[in-house]
């Protein structure tokens, strides 16, 4: 078995190989003037079975791109099994034709991803389980719920909890974390006008005054739908608001956001490059991505792991 890390997350690679006991793959990479990129495989991998592990942090293109050259790269060295482990998943709210023109884009990762060389992939908490069908070569889909649940259970005061989600599209995970939790639930409405990354939260169902809130989401992106909640939950009489949201993406305005918000604290994992911030509480899934691949590799099943 040999793991490989992409450029945009070597230190999550590193924990994830520090678990399974091994050392990250060997790979040279070279950047020409004119932009094109050279990966080089510097370990034998014939009959290997490889593991490849990227993530969709920005660059997002770059990484894409670097991605589908290890692939072709491991498939011409003849790896006997290439999978690729996408922790966050790269275009993954690409996942419908809402508008007319525009492309399903979380679709043609996919295909690309097969057409690199990819075996299987392995994928988390994806924006919506029905990409997993995407994929025409095996896909297995794993959750950080559980684990996020745990830390939950450290930081925030459950006896007056209320989980609330953000948007009807978080409506099943806030189910999900309600019977961990043993809390209520609300869910609030959102509303997003076309490209707008300001979303807006404007009606709520349940009750929250003199509740704590936790606002749970698969993403926090440029923290917009977060604020919003939290904004609405005061205002609805709320004690405290926290949040889980599994992947911190936290890009353009959000950190700034969240210094201004009323939000006590962002409990979330590390499937992107964690960001510094005293509100911002990072839980790793380097544990959980390396039983996957010590499971994969085995052929056992990786059901148990969040039931
Ligand atoms: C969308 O429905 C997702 O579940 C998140 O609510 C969204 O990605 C959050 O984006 P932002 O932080 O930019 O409001």
């Amino acid at each position: 078995m040999l793991v490989y890390a992409g450029s945009s997350h070597p230190t999550l690679v590193d924990a994830v190989c520090a678990k399974l006991g091994c050392a990250p793959g060997r790979v040279r990479r070279v950047r020409f003037s004119n932009d094109c990129i050279k990966v080089q495989i510097e370990d034998a991998v014939r009959d290997a079975d490889a593991f490849v592990v990227q993530t969709g942090a920005p660059p997002l293109s770059d990484h894409l791109v670097e991605l589908f050259i290890l692939l072709d790269a491991l498939r011409a060295a003849s790896a006997r099994r290439i999978t690729v482990a996408l922790p966050y998943y790269p275009y993954v709210r690409s996942d419908k034709k809402d508008e007319p023109g525009v492309s399903i884009t979380a679709r043609l990762v996919a295909d690309l991803l097969a057409a690199s060389g990819a075996d299987r992939v392995l994928l988390l908490d994806l924006h919506a389980p029905q990409v997993q069908g995407f994929f025409r070569i095996p896909a297995d889909h794993g959750t950080a719920v559980p684990l996020l649940a745990e830390a939950v259970r450290q930081v925030v005061p459950l006896d007056r909890l209320t989980v609330v989600a953000p948007d009807a599209g978080a409506a099943k995970l806030a189910e999900r974390y309600a019977k961990l939790l043993g809390a209520e639930i609300a869910i609030l409405e959102k509303a997003r006008s076309g490209d707008d990354e300001r979303a807006r939260a404007i009606r709520m169902v349940g009750d929250i005054a003199g509740r704590d809130a936790l606002v749970v989401d698969d993403e926090v992106s440029t923290g917009g739908t977060l604020v919003e909640a939290v904004d609405l939950l005061h205002a609805r009489g709320a004690r405290k608001v926290f949040a889980s949201i599994v992947h911190g993406c936290l890009v353009g305005p959000a950190l700034e956001r969240l210094s201004a918000s009323r939000l006590e604290r962002l409990i979330t994992t590390d499937t992107l490059p964690p960001k510094l911030h005293p509100k911002v509480h990072t839980v790793t899934v380097a544990p959980l991505l390396a039983e996957l691949i010590a499971r994969i590799h085995r052929g056992a099943s990786i059901d148990d792991l969040w039931v």
